[in-house]
C-alpha cells in the first residue's frame, strides 16, 4: 500500500522504516526541512532505525523523505504521529495535531484509512480528528482508526514488532483495516471496540509508572530517615512473585509520555467533571523532586552551593538517548544556578541545551552530579581522581538521602 507517515520524529520514523520494510511504499512526511534533509543523509532521528535502513530502503525507492505532499501519490494510510505537549498550564496543546489533520484533509483521497498513532486524551479520534478532516475534506468513505504507540525508545528487547498493537476504530470497517495494516509488521494485534478504550488504554499505561515512580519517590526520603536502603526494601519486595512489580526512586520522569500523557488523562478526567487526584499528585511529586534533591544536596554541603563549581553527568531524560524533553536533569540545573552554583554538563549524546555546551568529564570541579549515565561515559576519571561524586540516577543504590560515592 501507499502510506504517508506524518512526523518523522522517536515515534514517525521507526514506523515508516518498518512499514517500507514490510513492501509498503512509504512517505515520510515533515515540516523541518533540517530533518528531511538528514534522514535523505542517512542520519537517524531515533535509536531504533540505522543508517544503512534509511539507506537501503531509499535506494529502493521504498521510502521517500518529503517536506510537503502533492496530489498525485494515491496515499491510502495515513498515520499522524504528531507531538502532542503540554501547553503553559499544563493542558494538552493539540494545534500540531490540527495542523496534521488540515495536511491529511488537503491531500486525502476517498476510501482511505488515516490513523492516529499519537497520544492524546480520550475522545480525540472522535471528538477532534474526525470532524477536523471531515469538514475541511470533501472525500468520502474515509476511515478513522487509532493505534497508541507504545515505543520506548533504545529499548533493545521491546520493540515495535513485537510489542502487541492496540487498535480501534470509529466502524468495524476501519478497526479491521488497522488491524490488517498492522498485522503486516507486527507479530500481535490487539483490537477494541472503541477508539476511547485504545485511546485510555496509552494514558493508563504511563500513567500507572508516573504513580508508582511518585509513591517510590516519596518513600526515599522515609527510607533516608530510617537509615536503610530503599533499593535493598524494593528488591526483597519484588521476590514476591505475584502481585508487585519493582519501580525506583530517581530525580523525577522526563521525555514526552510519563510526565505528560497522565495530564492527558487528567484532563480527560475534567471534562467529564472528574476530579483525579492521584494522578496530579503523583505528577507534583515527580516535578518536586529536583527541588528536593537540590535541597538534601544543600544541607550535606552545609547550604555552601553558593559558587561551587558542578557538574551534571549525563542530562538526557534516559540512557542511550539525545532526548531532553520534560528531562529532570534540566530543572536541577536551574535549581542549581538560581543557588549560584556554576553549572557544567557532559552528555555525549546533547551536545548543547540554552546557555550549556557538553563538556569533557572535569576533575577541577566541587562536586559531579550523575543523573544519567549513559554507557558511553567513561567514569574512570572521576573514580581515579577522587572527585566528590552523587550519583542520582535510578540504578544507584545510593538514592534516597544522596550520599557522597
Ligand atoms: N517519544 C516516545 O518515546 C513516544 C512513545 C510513544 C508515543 N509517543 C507519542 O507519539 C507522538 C509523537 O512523538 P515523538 O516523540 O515522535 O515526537 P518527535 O518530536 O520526535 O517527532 C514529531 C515530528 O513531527 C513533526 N511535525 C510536527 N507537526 C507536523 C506537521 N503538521 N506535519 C508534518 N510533521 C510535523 C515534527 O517536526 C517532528 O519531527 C506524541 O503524541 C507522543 O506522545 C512518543
Amino acid at each position: 500500500m501507499n502510506i504517508c507517515v506524518i512526523g518523522q520524529g522517536y515515534v514517525g520514523l521507526p514506523i515508516s522504516i518498518k512499514a517500507a520494510s514490510a513492501g509498503h511504499k512509504v512517505y515520510g512526511l515533515d515540516i523541518d526541512l533540517l530533518k528531511i534533509e538528514q534522514l535523505k543523509l542517512g542520519i537517524s532521528t531515533s535509536p531504533e532505525v540505522t543508517k544503512d535502513q534509511i539507506l537501503i530502503l531509499q535506494r529502493s525507492n521504498q521510502i521517500n523523505f518529503i517536506t510537503e505532499l502533492v496530489d498525485d501519490l494515491s496515499i491510502e494510510v495515513f498515520i499522524i504521529a504528531v507531538p502532542t505537549p503540554l501547553n503553559e498550564y499544563g493542558e494538552p496543546e493539540l494545534k500540531m495535531l490540527e495542523n496534521a489533520c488540515l495536511t491529511v484533509a488537503k491531500y486525502v483521497q476517498s476510501n482511505t484509512l488515516i490513523i492516529n498513532e499519537s497520544t492524546s486524551y480520550i475522545g480525540t479520534l472522535r471528538n477532534f480528528i474526525y470532524p477536523l478532516i471531515e469538514n475541511n475534506s470533501s472525500s468520502i468513505n474515509l476511515r478513522y482508526a487509532v493505534a497508541p504507540e507504545r515505543i520506548d525508545p533504545g529499548n533493545n528487547v521491546w520493540h515495535l514488532e513485537n510489542t502487541p498493537r492496540i487498535v480501534s476504530g470509529l466502524d468495524k470497517i476501519a478497526i479491521g483495516q488497522a488491524a490488517k495494516f498492522y498485522s503486516t509488521f507486527c507479530t500481535q494485534v490487539y483490537q477494541v471496540d472503541k477508539p476511547e478504550i485504545a485511546e485510555a488504554a496509552k494514558l493508563i499505561e504511563n500513567t500507572f509508572r508516573q504513580v508508582n515512580i511518585a509513591l517510590v519517590n516519596e518513600l526515599s526520603e522515609v527510607a533516608s530517615r530510617f537509615d536503610f536502603s530503599l533499593h535493598d526494601a524494593i528488591n526483597a519486595a519484588a521476590t514476591k512473585p505475584f502481585g508487585f512489580m519493582p519501580f525506583y526512586p530517581s530525580i523525577g520522569v522526563g521525555g514526552h509520555c510519563i510526565p505528560v500523557d497522565p495530564a492527558y488523562l487528567s484532563y480527560s478526567a475534567r471534562q467529564v467533571g472528574v476530579q483525579s487526584r492521584f494522578i496530579d499528585l503523583a505528577n507534583a511529586t515527580n516535578l518536586s523532586m529536583p527541588a528536593k534533591v537540590v535541597s538534601r544536596i544543600e544541607s550535606q554541603l552545609n547550604n555552601e552551593l553558593n559558587g561551587m563549581n558542578i557538574q551534571i553527568a549525563g542530562i538526557a531524560y534516559k540512557t542511550g538517548i539525545s532526548d531532553i524533553r520534560e528531562s529532570p536533569a534540566l530543572e536541577l540545573i536551574r535549581v542549581l544556578e538560581s543557588k549560584g552554583s556554576q553549572i557544567t554538563y557532559h552528555d555525549p549524546l546533547v551536545s548543547n541545551w540554552k546557555h550549556l555546551y557538553s563538556e569533557p568529564l572535569k576533575t577541577d570541579i566541587d562536586l559531579g552530579i550523575i543523573v544519567t549515565p549513559h554507557a558511553q561515559i567513561d567514569f574512570s576519571i572521576w573514580k581515579k581522581s577522587g572527585t566528590n561524586v552523587i550519583d542520582l540516577s535510578s540504578s544507584s543504590n545510593n538514592y534516597g538521602w544522596p550520599k557522597f560515592l
